[in-house]
């Protein structure tokens, strides 16, 4: 690739999602604070979003902190403990990674699912709505993609995209790092941070809100307007 494309797409462009990312958030926060929410649409159906969202939040939650481990922990630490290449693939990748990217996967295959097939859901869904189940379920095809591809090429991302994501937060991009990633990887890479930028301006803004109060607070309660005895 000439580097002119590479560094627009492994410096600029991660730069410019993350730039999004701070200061959509900001914005948000402090000028619509107010529409932070995940605008619930349990009342139109109950079903199916219990078990797509839990099997979904159990998925990301567990992916997310297995690419913090991924990405931000040097190699050399983790040797350090005496984990060797062999042993991180099989239980960070393979034994961590495909479950929780089949969980994330099928909870958001049956929240897309839900969205278009009740009405009532649909038609109070907005376009960002939509959009931003598709860019998830996406990336996450990918992700998995990519630990797929993993298992069976001799490609190490621990010494290639993982360097070069902490390049990025100590302001020394190396974009070099990038030239040998297979396409897969670097594709689910593109898209992942595509994620970043737009998150502030979708619904996904309230995984920056912990429900404490949530935990604390009274029932409220939803009746129908015609009582049925
Ligand atoms: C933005 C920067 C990102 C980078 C550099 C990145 C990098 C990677 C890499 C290298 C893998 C392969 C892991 C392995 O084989 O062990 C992977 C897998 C995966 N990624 Fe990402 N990713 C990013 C963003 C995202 C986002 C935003 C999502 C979800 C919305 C996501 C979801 C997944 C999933 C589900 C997998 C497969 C299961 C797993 O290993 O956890 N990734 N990612």
């Amino acid at each position: 690739m000439h580097n002119g494309w590479s560094i627009f797409f492994w410096v600029v462009y991660p730069y410019a999602m993350l730039l999004s990312f701070f200061v959509g958030t900001m914005v948000r926060i402090h000028k619509y604070g107010g529409t932070i929410t995940a605008k619930s649409s349990e009342i139109f159906e109950k079903r199916l979003l219990i078990v797509g969202s839990i099997t979904f939040h159990v998925g990301i939650i567990l992916a997310f902190f297995g690419h913090i481990l991924g990405m931000l922990v040097p190699k050399s630490w983790t040797a350090y403990f005496g984990i060797t290449d062999h042993m991180y693939h099989l239980f960070g990748s393979l034994l961590m990674g495909i479950p929780a990217g089949t969980l994330a996967l099928v909870g958001m295959a049956i929240l897309t699912y839900r969205r278009m097939k009740y009405s009532r859901v649909r038609k109070t869904s907005s376009l960002n709505d939509n959009l931003v189940d598709w860019l998830l379920l996406i990336v996450i095809c990918l992700g998995m993609a990519c630990t797929i591809t993993g298992a069976f090429i001799d490609f190490d991302y621990r010494v290639t995209i993982s360097p070069w994501v902490r390049s990025l937060f100590t302001l020394h991009p190396q974009w070099q790092l990038m030239a040998q990633v297979p396409l897969i990887y670097k594709i689910h890479v593109f898209s992942g941070f595509l994620v970043f930028g737009y998150f502030p301006y979708t619904r996904l803004v309230h995984a920056l809100t912990l429900p404490a109060a949530y935990l604390k607070r009274r029932y409220i309660i939803y009746r129908r307007r015609y009582q049925v005895n």
